[in-house]
Parts: C-alpha cells; sequence; structure tokens
C-alpha cells in the first residue's frame, strides 16, 4: 500500500511529492519498518545502525520520528536559517528519474529557527538520534554570525549539528569552505554551542558538511581547519554543480545541486581521499558519513569499506519510496555477516582505493545472494 501511495506522488510535480512525503511521515502515515539492528557508536552517540536520512527533506522538523520509523538510525533535519526566508522561485526541484537523480535548487527555503526549535521540542517521545543541519540566511550580513545565532539557538535540541556551507544555491555561501573562512565559520558555530549548553558532557557533536566539488588539496586545507577548529566529523558530500556527460533528463542542464546516482563515485571517491588523510594526518577517530548515490546495500558497503562510520540517503528515498531504508539495511546486514564480520566497526576503512571498496563490495553481495539463493 505505501508503496503505492509514494508511487502515486510521484505523478504529482516534484515540490508537491517532496511536500505530501514531509506531511505523510509527520502524521504517521508511513510505515513502519522491523528495526535492523547494526549498532555503531560514532562521536559520542549510540546509532542503531548506521543510515541516516540526509537534511534537506525535512527542513522545518516536522517528520523527525516518521523518518526513524522508515527504519532509519538517525535522521538530519534542516538546513534551518536564523530567519525564516521563502527560498528560490518555483519550480526549484526536478526528478531525473531515468539518471537515477534528482536536481534541486531550492535555495534553503526555512520557516527559520525558531520555528523548528518549537517543533523539536514538541516531540513527545523522542526516538532515535536527531542532527539539526544549519545554515546562513541568503540576505544576512554576516553569515558567520548566523552559524553562532543558530547553533546557540539549536543546540539545546540537537544530538548533533551539521554546519553546511556547501549548499550550492546560496549564492557565495561554498566560498565559507576556503581555509581562509572555514575556521571562522566553525569557530563560530562552536562558540554557540559552547555558550549554549554548560555542561561539556551535554554538548551535541558537530559536524562540517563539504561540497564533492572541490579539488583534492583545497579538501584536505579544509579538513585540517576544521579539525583545528574542533569539529567532530565530517559529512561528504553535498549535491554536485557538475552535470556528467552521462545524464539523459531533459532536466540535466537546470541549475542547481544534482543529487543520487550520478553523484555517486564522485562521493565515494571524496570520502575515500577524506579517510587517507585522516589516518596520515593521525586523526582516525573523527568521524565521516558519506552521502550522495547511496541506493543499495552494495553502495552503502563499498562506502562502509572506504571509510565511512555513517551513511545517509535522501534521492533513492524520494525516487524509490519508503520500502528503501529497511531493504538496504536488511541487505546491509546480510552482507556484514557474509564477510565474516559481527559489526560495522570491523569492516570501516579497510579499503584504502575506492576500486577495492566497489570490487569486494561486488563480491561479497554476490556471496550474501547465493546464501539467500540457497536458504
Ligand atoms: C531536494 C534536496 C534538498 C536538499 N537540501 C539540503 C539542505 O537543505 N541542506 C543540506 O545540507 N543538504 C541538502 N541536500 C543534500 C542532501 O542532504 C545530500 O547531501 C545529497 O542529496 C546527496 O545524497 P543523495 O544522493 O542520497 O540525495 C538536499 C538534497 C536534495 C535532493
Amino acid at each position: 500500500m505505501w508503496q503505492l501511495a509514494a508511487k502515486w506522488t510521484q505523478k504529482l510535480p516534484a515540490e508537491m511529492a517532496h511536500d505530501t512525503a514531509v506531511f505523510a511521515l509527520s502524521h504517521g502515515f508511513a510505515p513502519i519498518a522491523d528495526q535492523i539492528l547494526l549498532p555503531v557508536q560514532a562521536a559520542g552517540l549510540a546509532f542503531d545502525n548506521p543510515l541516516g536520512l540526509a537534511a534537506g527533506f525535512d527542513k522545518n522538523a516536522v517528520a523527525s520520528q516518521g523518518a526513524i520509523r522508515l527504519g532509519f538510525g538517525f535522521t538530519e533535519v534542516g538546513t534551518i536559517t536564523p530567519l525564516p526566508q521563502a527560498g528560490n522561485p518555483k519550480p526549484r526541484l526536478f526528478r531525473l528519474p531515468e539518471d537515477g537523480a534528482v536536481i534541486n535548487r531550492y535555495g534553503f527555503n526555512s520557516k527559520g529557527m525558531r520555528v523548528a526549535r518549537n517543533n523539536l521540542r514538541k516531540i513527545e517521545h523522542r526516538r532515535g538520534i536527531i542532527g539539526v543541519n544549519i545554515g546562513a540566511n541568503k540576505e544576512a550580513k554576516d553569515r558567520v554570525a548566523d552559524y553562532y545565532k543558530a547553533a546557540h539557538y539549536l543546540s539545546a535540541e540537537a544530538d548533533y549539528l551539521t554546519v553546511n556551507i556547501s549548499s550550492p544555491n546560496t549564492p557565495g555561501l561554498r566560498d565559507l569552505q576556503h581555509e581562509a573562512h572555514i575556521k571562522a565559520v566553525l569557530e563560530a558555530a562552536i562558540k554557540g554551542r559552547d555558550e549554549a549548553i554548560a555542561h561539556a558532557d551535554a554538548r551535541p557533536a558537530v559536524f562540517v558538511k563539504l561540497a564533492p566539488d572541490m579539488e583534492t588539496d583545497d579538501l584536505f586545507a579544509a579538513m585540517d581547519a576544521s579539525a583545528q577548529a574542533g569539529v567532530a566529523g565530517f559529512i561528504l558530500t553535498n549535491t554536485t554543480i557538475t552535470r556528467p556527460d552521462s545524464l539523459n533528463s531533459i532536466y540535466r542542464d537546470e541549475a542547481g545541486g544534482l543529487s543520487g546516482q550520478p553523484l555517486a563515485r564522485r562521493a565515494l571517491e571524496v570520502l575515500s581521499d577524506a579517510a587517507g588523510h585522516l589516518k596520515r594526518s593521525g586523526a582516525p577517530d573523527l568521524v565521516l558519513i558519506g552521502a550522495g548515490g547511496i541506493s543499495t546495500a552494495e553502495h552503502a558497503y563499498a562506502r562502509i569499506l572506504a571509510g565511512a562510520d555513517l551513511l545517509q540517503l535522501y534521492t533513492a528515498l524520494a525516487l524509490n519510496g519508503p520500502y528503501v531504508v529497511a531493504e538496504i539495511l536488511r541487505q546491509l546486514k546480510a552482507l556484514v555477516i557474509a564477510d565474516g564480520a559481527s559489526a560495522v566497526s570491523e569492516i570501516k576503512g579497510v579499503f584504502a582505493s575506492p576500486e577495492k571498496a566497489l570490487l569486494h563490495a561486488a563480491h561479497i553481495a554476490r556471496i550474501a545472494a547465493k546464501k539467500s539463493g540457497n536458504n
């Protein structure tokens, strides 16, 4: 029934389908998945499983509990800006199903941090881990100050905070990733958090979310500056402004960030580069959250082999419907077992190259498929 409902919403204009899905999840009209336990400890938090809902689906923090019921181990609300803002003119969301992709140029449409905090406070029996993704208002005179404000206002409601400086849809925002600015932005967010929460033990970890479109040297410089500022980890990656030649959809040249399948390879490479850099720089405890084009258990497995502690997806949910979450988790658990491991942490980062991670994931997927065929 839910798959049918999801198919039906695919016939609606893209943004209306998104709004309908958010409404459904926020009002409990969604399937309840059997809980699949694949525990992960990261940044001082205990996740039931490593798969989370990426930012951008639940911009005003109304649907976190519905998302957790789909099977996600965690969910990231936002991006939330200090002040309400409308975002870009419509249409600003495009489905490219033939490419397994989406292009969006929402531009941080947000009801603002006050509404988001009220919504988070209204949750009665909070389940799952909730990350709060913060951004700056488009018209803000001082964008760094916006990160301080949002972190200060929202920290008490967050299990972790994500500083989003990688959306391509707010002009100039990505410049904050430059090593000349990133430390100031992150220090502002961390100061906001620390001034809001007196006890160090109760403070949400701060992650920074980066774009897939950076040169490797710039990525490493941004990571080093972030580590100096005191972040707990990195979300890699946000959407891409590139347009691979493989895209077939008539929407391929729409402006905005491309997500889904065509981003998978690049996001894996960035994650793998980042994992190598952390190892080399003696900071293997920093957390890596892999996002970008994850739509199967095999993708998810390769991302962990390449160094991810945790994973996020969004586009696969938008294109494939709500059962994709439990299906990926069920199969991911089967892959971990087929590989002779008992926990995700045992396979994390065992391959330094993306190719090897992909090959091994494909190999284990074949073994797991044979096993389940024999049962
Ligand atoms: C419609 C849409 C809106 C998004 N909005 C945000 C956002 O507000 N903040 C953010 O950090 N990322 C946002 N993202 C990026 C996702 O969180 C994710 O990093 C990216 O889409 C790659 O994952 P995916 O290929 O599984 O979708 C958005 C993505 C999509 C498709």
